[in-house]
């Protein structure tokens, strides 16, 4: 039987500048959808697929992240004294259970690979998500435990996927599939951002994953790929022919919250859904159309 997946990593040392200026001075997963921060999304999205362990993988200038994340006693005060129990049920259950959030710092941007490296210690020999916040999904089931769910039956590796227009490869990690029944497909390689005429196909990993602790001992060789960083789809791609290895189409709308379109289109998406606001955004669109 697989292991469960109890922790999640979260890579949030990136600094944004596809964002600038608005993430000078606050980090990047601090950009509200709607009415939370994508870092948000990212935490209910893992406490909702069973992870007990949050890890974050932050670097200079995130403390905002750890503020959000924490008791906020003089705000809870005046909240209390106004009355004001909606938003003080709102900030409850943001909460993390004390001693389930731990952070380390990625000392300089050497790659996502090495962001995750970072993360062994508190890892250990477990299987493991991580997720990365820029990628919003919405979706019925939160996207990663569709991960965990395809883990639970493999006791394999599983990255999310989806496919992407070919003259987009070379903003993913690339599948090269032995067998695909549609939903789920069998890895046989990986190539991160591979230019669109030498892709082996256009079936692109997003932000979700569950991999093996065995990745820790690729990544540990600190080699540089694309980029010239340290990446994760490199050292997945060394798993390869071991332990099963999948790629899983998710069910749900990806919304690539680190850039300017992908973040609009998030917020108008999850705003629809929006009773409060629903009406009178779409009342708005339509005037402007
Ligand atoms: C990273 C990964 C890439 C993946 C992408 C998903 O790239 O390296 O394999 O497809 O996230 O968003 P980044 O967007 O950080 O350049």
């Amino acid at each position: 039987m697989a292991q469960t997946v109890r922790k999640a990593v979260f890579p949030v040392a990136g600094l944004g500048t596809r964002f600038l200026p608005a993430t000078k001075a606050i980090p990047k997963e601090m950009l509200p959808v709607l009415d939370r921060p994508l870092i948000q999304y990212a935490v209910e999205e893992a406490k909702a697929a069973g992870i007990e362990h949050f890890i974050f993988v932050t670097g200079r200038g995130k403390g905002a992240m750890e503020d959000h994340f924490d008791r906020a006693p003089e705000l809870e005060r005046t909240l209390e004294a106004a009355g004001k129990t909606k938003e003080l049920k709102a900030l409850a259950d943001l909460l993390p259970d004390a001693g389930s959030i731990s952070y380390t710092r990625q000392q300089a941007p050497l790659g996502l690979g090495h962001a995750v490296w970072c993360a062994r210690e508190f890892i250990g020999d477990e299987p493991f998500a991580v997720i990365l916040p820029d990628d919003m999904v919405k979706s019925k089931v939160p996207c990663i435990k569709q991960l965990v769910d395809i883990h639970a039956k493999t006791g394999g590796n599983v990255v999310g996927v989806m496919d992407v227009p070919r003259d987009q490869t070379n903003k993913y990690g690339i599948l090269d599939v032995s067998e695909d029944d549609g939903k789920l497909a069998a890895i046989k390689g990986l190539v991160e951002k591979p230019k669109p005429e030498v892709a082996p196909s256009t079936l692109s990993i997003i932000g979700r994953y569950v991999l093996l602790p065995d990745v820790f001992e690729h990544l540990g060789r600190k080699e540089k790929g694309a980029g010239g960083e340290i990446q994760l789809t490199d050292a997945m791609a060394r798993m390869i022919g071991g332990k099963p290895f999948h790629g899983l189409r998710f069910e749900g709308e990806r919304f690539d919250c680190g850039s300017k379109i992908g973040w609009l289109a998030g917020n108008i998406a999850l705003a629809f859904d929006d009773p409060e606001v629903s009406d009178a955004l779409k009342d708005f669109i339509r005037k402007r159309m």
